[in-house]
């Protein structure tokens, strides 16, 4: 590592705060903690621009406020909106890019407010509510509120919307304040409503494109109270940045006192629990000669109390680790952060418009996200942040995170969309307009899913939505499995679907090798990779992935049921137990059963809840293939596959069961990409099954060609 550059620039201020300008004492004391918490609220740096915020506030309809993180906005500044005059009946809603985000702050300013979460201060977030006709303040996912833009255009229900940490440029928060937008207007238009005002929130970054949305809203800028953060870069290129920051922790963990928290950046769930069970592993090894520590995962598919797990503090004597995904980023207060490790990587969604095919890769990450990452190690005091990146790597890296909306998938919010009476997002309010190519592939997806019609499928005029697509803008979920619930419910397996779902949402279902030795509660050391692959393989399906999660479901479900008939069973038998022994991953089935229980309620308030043809594989593989065709592909007669009707390359992953049986033709769920593109979440399939459906994929490529042609100048 080369010697700490100390590199923060801070941007010039647009309105200075630095003058103390608070208003005094906010609500009364109750108790002692009460009374830390006020004081500890009046010490944040947003707290001295307290009153001329609301002023601006009170003059313009819509207030941008850039500071950051640890400011205090995300807790402060709806607080101080309700204690002023100028929230009198309705709601503040606030928006998160992140559902951990939506519940901890939640949570925080309830304690501030002294009331329990749901009353005052309430929270909605994908499958999780907690508000009542009482709740004021409405911390929610930029996803809930497209949602209750479906059944309310105007937004009745508030009378602010606080949309928070824009400047990640998350395609929800992008079409979020979209949304906003037109409820503003309509509302203007409507005169009964009432105004509806926004605030929009940002860390240092780009404010001026934020500003424009909002026809030259003002920019109030307040000071931070950040502490100064070395940067230390790499003094040579790291290959395994995995490794880099193992290597990094271990050693800060041995020079630093205790009890100064890491906080580790890296790309996703596998490796964060394999990063989790080496760091446990070595502090197990070391019979004592390392520290006492507590290493924690944290990534957006971890159940909910595992995720609160990671932000509490260390216990006393004790070191904290937190190996997170970007969910740390921003918006989230870890207590006890001193040093970042930041593999400058992250794992993103890329698109391509051509094939309709959307890919997971990892790549390195901007340098305001770098700077986002390392301001986690400056809330408590002086901190440094050591990057897994030469500095010329990090020179290299582009300013700004490229804007979600621009490379993914858009048949989602697409469908969302049109169920609030969008027509299209080639006319929408945006601060970056979508690509055309990324628009008209949406609505061709939509088409074959049979959720829109098309006037005209070359350019994807006139889309109008169908029952059936109605019906799949319920679910919060992609297109594809929203329609494989509708799906389900016609043919009689929605049980054995929504566990599909559930299960797929939960990411990674089987530890892997190492994990399962190691230290993650597993079996013992002897007992190691082979024995508990070989019990593992009792659920293997050579039908493919998705029947075998069904087949691991249904043994967890009884696990789950005897245990909880012996309530008195011994540790042998418990879930926890069940899982380690077959190498599952106890969170990623304790997630899927939290979703598949919301998932259910969400599909029996539809009536899309029938189940007389569960365990019926021929039905299964028939709404599967009704659902997936799109991601359908060919074993070639070099062994790799190709996409029907795009000809991609892609290969098994090696993580499938079916890997090495090579099928001849497979419907995939997501491709990610390292040395080549891969599959995930591949299950065997009657190429019959999908034949009906290639006519439509001809029409839609020959659509997309032509209307490329069209396009490109003569
Ligand atoms: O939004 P911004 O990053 O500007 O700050 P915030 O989330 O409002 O947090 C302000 C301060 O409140 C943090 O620096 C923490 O001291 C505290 N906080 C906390 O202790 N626990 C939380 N769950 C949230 C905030
Ligand atoms: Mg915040």
């Amino acid at each position: 590592m080369s010697p700490g550059v100390r590199h923060f620039e801070r941007p010039q201020s647009i309105h200075g705060f630095d003058s103390a300008m608070g208003s005094g004492i906010i609500g009364i004391p109750r108790d002692g903690n009460l009374g830390k918490l006020n004081a500890e609220r009046q010490h944040l740096p947003i707290f001295s621009a307290r009153s001329a915020l609301l002023e601006q506030i009170e003059k313009n309809d819509n207030v941008i406020v850039v500071a950051e993180t640890g400011s205090g906005k995300t807790t402060q500044i709806p607080q101080y909106i309700l204690e002023s005059k100028l929230n009198k009946r309705l709601r503040i809603g606030v928006t998160q890019p992140r559902r951990v985000a939506a519940i901890s702050v939640a949570e925080r300013v309830a304690q501030e407010k002294s009331c329990e979460v749901g009353q005052l201060v309430g929270y909605s977030v994908r499958f999780q509510e907690k508000v009542c006709p009482a709740t004021k303040i409405k911390y929610m996912t930029d996803g809930m509120l497209v949602r209750e833009a479906i059944l309310d255009k105007m937004l009745k229900a508030y009378s602010f919307i606080i949309l928070d940490e824009v400047h990640e440029r998350s395609l929800h928060t992008d079409i979020v304040m979209g949304i906003v937008y037109r409820a503003q207007q309509l509302r203007k238009c409507d005169g009964v409503a009432g105004p509806l005002k926004t605030v929009t929130m940002s860390a240092t970054m780009d404010a001026e494109a934020f500003s424009n949305f909002w026809n030259g809203a003002p920019m109030l800028y307040v000071q931070g109270r950040e502490h100064p953060v070395d940067y230390l870069f790499s003094a040579q290129k790291v290959n395994d940045y995995v490794l880099g920051c193992l290597s990094t922790c271990i050693q800060l963990h041995k020079e630093c006192p205790l009890p100064e928290g890491i906080l580790i950046f890296l790309t996703g769930q596998e490796e964060i629990e394999e990063a989790v069970a080496s760091l446990r592993n070595a502090m197990k090894e070391s019979n004592n000669n390392l520290k006492p520590a507590v290493v924690s995962p944290l990534y957006a598919a971890l159940p909910d109390h595992m995720q609160r797990e990671a932000l509490k503090p260390a216990p006393p004597g004790k070191r904290k680790i937190v190996v997170a995904t970007n969910v740390a980023e921003a918006s989230l207060t870890i207590a006890g952060i001193k040093h970042v490790i930041d593999s400058g990587c992250a794992k993103i969604k890329e698109f391509e418009p051509r094939t309709g095919l959307e890919t997971l890769a990892v790549r390195k990450i901007s340098r305001a996200q770098c700077e986002q990452r390392a301001g986690r190690a400056g809330r408590l005091g002086p901190g440094s942040c050591r990057v897994m990146l030469t500095r010329e790597e990090w020179t290299s890296q582009p300013a700004l995170p490229e804007p979600e909306l621009l490379r993914c998938n858009l048949a989602g919010v697409t469908l969302q969309l049109l169920a609030a009476e969008v027509p299209s997002l080639v006319s929408f309010r945006l601060v970056n307009a979508p690509p055309r190519a990324a628009v008209r592939s949406a609505l061709r997806q939509l088409w074959l899913l049979d959720a829109v019609l098309l006037d005209d499928l070359r350019r994807c005029h006139g889309a109008t939505l169908t029952p059936l697509g109605y019906h799949m803008s319920r679910f919060p979920l992609d297109p594809r499995f929203s329609k494989l619930l509708c799906d389900a419910a016609k043919q009689g397996c929605s049980a054995d679907v929504i566990t599909i779902v559930s299960l797929l949402s939960a990411e990674q279902l089987f530890t892997s090798r190492r994990i399962n030795s190691g230290a993650n509660g597993g079996g013992s050391a002897n007992d190691d990779g082979d024995a508990v692959a070989a019990r593992r393989a009792k659920f293997e399906s050579v039908h493919g992935d998705l029947p075998t999660y069904l087949r691991v479901f249904g043994h967890y479900r009884s696990v789950l049921k005897n245990c909880k008939k012996n309530a008195f069973g011994n540790a042998s038998s418990s879930p926890q137990h069940f899982c380690d022994e077959h190498g599952l991953s106890y969170r990623a089935l304790s997630y899927a059963w939290e979703v598949r229980l919301q998932l259910r309620q969400l599909a029996e308030s539809n009536d899309l809840w029938n189940n007389t043809n569960n365990g019926n594989e021929e039905r299964l593989s028939q709404v599967l293939s009704e659902a997936l065709f799109m991601n359908c592909a060919e074993r070639q007669v070099d062994g790799s596959y190709a996409v029907v009707g795009t000809g991609e390359t892609v290969r098994i992953h090696p993580s499938s069961v079916l890997f090495r049986r090579n099928p001849d033709c497979v419907l995939f769920v997501e491709l990610v990409e390292t040395s080549s593109k891969y599959m995930r979440h591949v299950t065997r399939i009657d190429r019959q099954l999908v034949e009906p459906k290639l006519s439509r994929i001809r029409q839609v490529i020959q659509a997309t060609i032509s209307s490329k042609r069209q396009q490109q100048p003569a």
